[in-house]
């Protein structure tokens, strides 16, 4: 047997045990390498034979070594995805699932704008507990026992006492009860209410409450808080309206709309061909309320406020179910990527 025809069947039962992508390193250097190859060697040798047999030798190698550099180049090939799919059987190379970034909820949106426009003004951001007393969300606000609001059609009340709130006030009572005057807090949250879910009503909701406590406060001031609100929420043109209205823990009492920033006043869809968008109700604290937590309303005087900002999400983005906001479909949410 020819040295080549030895180096050709050693090559073979080589590469057939090799297995991994460094084994068939191995066998390259072992038999191609610069150094230590042998087929390198074999050739480097050839310069030593007679010119006779020389030629026929060279021929011989050089389609050896073609040959095994073939062989080489298909195992390696092959030996890249069984390496990578290791013992486990884990394909490694398999392309990873893209990572979906997430989206700022709308609703989390408009509360953050509505905390930022405060805190520019001086308030403090409050927070109060979903189950509340009968105390704090209605007998401390001025709202008597036979009060509609009161009924079990309105008011989820809980087993041994207590109840879901129904708006953000009771958070007035709580800030009232635990600090002393000059305040000006909000209090963003969730409030409940016994509604059948449809495309404008949701049995949880969202207010953002406003009270501010000082001497010498009143309802110009709750204007002009609510126009620099309006203002900041949806452009420079918009304008705040008051219309009387009743709410036991205010007086007077106001239900608030701020000009539509969508039709400038004149009537669209938005607004329902109204030209104003209703945001909540305000007023000038009730004495009897404050009195109730222990200031004297001889010397403090105050104004509160509160809004839902479901809807206000709603006009906001053009969103056209309330239901949407509960929902967590990411189809839904993912349209709000990158909004502010
Ligand atoms: N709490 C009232 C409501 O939910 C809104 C309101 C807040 C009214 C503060 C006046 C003052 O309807």
């Amino acid at each position: 047997m020819t040295e080549l025809e030895k180096i050709r069947r050693d090559f073979a039962e080589r590469l057939g045990s090799a297995r991994s992508p460094s084994e068939l390193q191995e066998v390259r250097h072992d038999f191609l390498g610069r150094s230590r190859g042998r087929l390198t060697a074999f050739l480097r040798s050839l310069k030593t034979l007679p010119e006779g047999q020389r030629r026929a030798a060279g021929a011989g190698a050089n389609q050896l070594k073609a040959e095994l550099e073939q062989a080489l180049a298909d195992a390696e090939q092959r030996a890249v995805p069984a390496a990578a799919a290791g013992a486990s059987g884990l394909d490694i190379t398999l392309p990873g699932v893209p990572a979906r970034p997430g989206a700022v909820h709308p609703l989390t949106q408009v509360r953050r704008q509505i905390e930022e426009i405060f805190l520019e003004m001086g308030y403090t951001v409050e927070d109060g507990p979903e189950a509340e007393t009968d105390y704090n969300n209605f007998t401390a606000l001025n709202i008597p026992p036979d009060h509609p609001a009161r009924d079990m059609q309105d008011t989820f009340y809980l087993e041994g006492g207590g109840l879901l709130r129904t708006h953000t006030s009771p958070v007035q009572i709580r800030t009232m009860l635990s600090r002393r005057p000059p305040l000006k807090i909000i209090c963003p949250g969730r409030a409940f209410r016994r509604d059948t879910p449809d495309a404008t009503h949701s049995p949880v909701f969202h207010q953002v409450e406003g009270l501010a406590v000082d001497e010498g406060i009143g309802l110009a001031d709750l204007k002009g808080t609510l126009l620099e609100m309006g203002r900041r929420l949806f452009g420079q043109r918009v304008r705040v309206r008051l219309a009387p209205s009743y709410f036991p823990f205010v007086e007077p009492g106001a239900e608030f709309s701020v000009s539509c920033f969508l039709c400038d006043g004149t009537g669209c869809r938005t607004c329902k061909r109204s030209g104003w968008i209703e945001m909540g109700g305000a007023g000038v604290v009730h004495p009897a309320v404050l009195e109730e937590v222990g200031y004297d309303a001889e010397r403090w005087t105050g104004f509160a406020f509160g809004f839902g900002i479901d809807r206000l999400a709603m006009v906001k983005f053009g969103i056209d179910d309330i239901r949407l906001l509960f929902d967590n479909d990411q189809r839904f949410l993912d349209q709000f990527r990158g909004a502010s």
